[in-house]
């Protein structure tokens, strides 16, 4: 049966309730460029299997979507490798914060999981060793999937993080020194920043995301993204990992897997039904858009529809 469900009317709800709060977070100023945002923008778009749309406020808007982007490097990584790949990064959460070191040492150099910071480090190594041009090769597998022609590298971002990533250069030194680096830290670092500067709006993110929705076929584009069981854990990593040491909250508020970014954007997937992307720039102590995990929570909670 098709979805039914007013969504348009939910959001415009959740929104104004939303809007009222008080939004205590901040812009993410450790990367300078990202502090230039408007932190009033708010968009939200939710795109179904049989690909109704439905969206609000600021959701053709581009903006940085950061940590969200690890979720297509891992795609493309597992693709490539298979289940090679957790030879050198684990599975679980971390329950630390997403750039910290200190597990690191105790676990010889093999992160947690490919979405804290050193994960998507290692994953990035993987693909500078597959990929002949790691750049231009993941754009266009982001490109092709979704079918989206608009999408690039933001180099003021790019730029921004390479002159204040102190930490994303601990942690690849770190896990040089244990061999779980092949390329150089520079090198691997320049693919992570651009990486993390990929510019997509709530709707290109709701669109370029439903293969999670719809067992790793893109139902846009037709095409199969990856394979249904390795969209299956990618749900899975999504739902223990994807906002680190807030995973718990996200889960009990929200119920459904989704990965955040410092870009104050959040993607969400219901497996079976949708993918909706929402954003709003401030965030909250854990590096998580504050206005997005509430409007995620209301619109799940209205709607009476997440996986749990
Ligand atoms: O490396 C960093 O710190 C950022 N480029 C990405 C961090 C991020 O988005 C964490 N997610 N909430």
């Amino acid at each position: 049966m098709k979805d039914v469900i007013d969504y348009q009317k939910i959001f415009s709800d959740v929104a104004s309730k939303v809007s009222k709060m008080d939004d205590l977070g901040n812009v993410a100023c450790y990367i300078p460029e990202l502090g230039t945002v408007n932190p009033n923008k708010l968009g939200i778009h939710l795109t179904t299997v049989d690909q109704l749309h439905f969206h609000f406020g600021d959701a053709t808007e581009k903006f940085s979507i950061q940590s969200i982007s690890k979720v297509f490097s891992l795609t493309l990584a597992l693709k490539l490798k298979g289940d090679k790949l957790w030879e050198r990064v684990g599975y679980e959460p971390s329950g630390c914060a997403f750039n910290s070191l200190v597990q690191l040492e105790h676990e010889n150099g093999i992160p947690r999981n490919p979405f804290i910071n050193a994960g998507a480090i290692v994953i990035c190594d993987v693909l500078v060793s597959s990929l002949d041009n790691p750049k231009d090769d993941l754009l266009d597998f982001i490109k092709c999937t979704s079918g989206i022609d608009d999408i690039s590298y933001n180099e003021k971002v790019v730029h921004s993080e390479k002159e204040t990533g102190y930490r994303n250069y601990a942690l690849a030194n770190f896990m040089k020194s244990f061999g779980n680096l092949n390329n150089e830290v520079d090198c691997v670092l320049d693919f992570y920043f651009h990486l993390c500067s990929i510019e997509m709006s709530c709707k290109d993110l709701a669109q370029a995301f439903l293969y999670l929705a719809d067992a790793g076929v893109n139902p846009i584009t037709n095409t199969t993204v990856i394979t249904a069981r390795r969209s299956k854990r990618i749900n899975s990593i999504m739902q223990m990992c994807g906002f680190y040491d807030e995973a718990g909250e996200f889960a009990f508020k929200t119920g459904l897997p989704g990965k955040s970014g410092v870009g104050g954007g959040i993607i969400a997937v219901h497996p079976g039904k949708y993918c909706i992307a929402v954003w709003s720039p401030k965030l909250n102590k854990n590096g998580n858009s504050y206005k997005g995990m509430a409007l995620l929570e209301g619109i799940t909670t209205r709607s009476n529809n997440s996986i749990f």
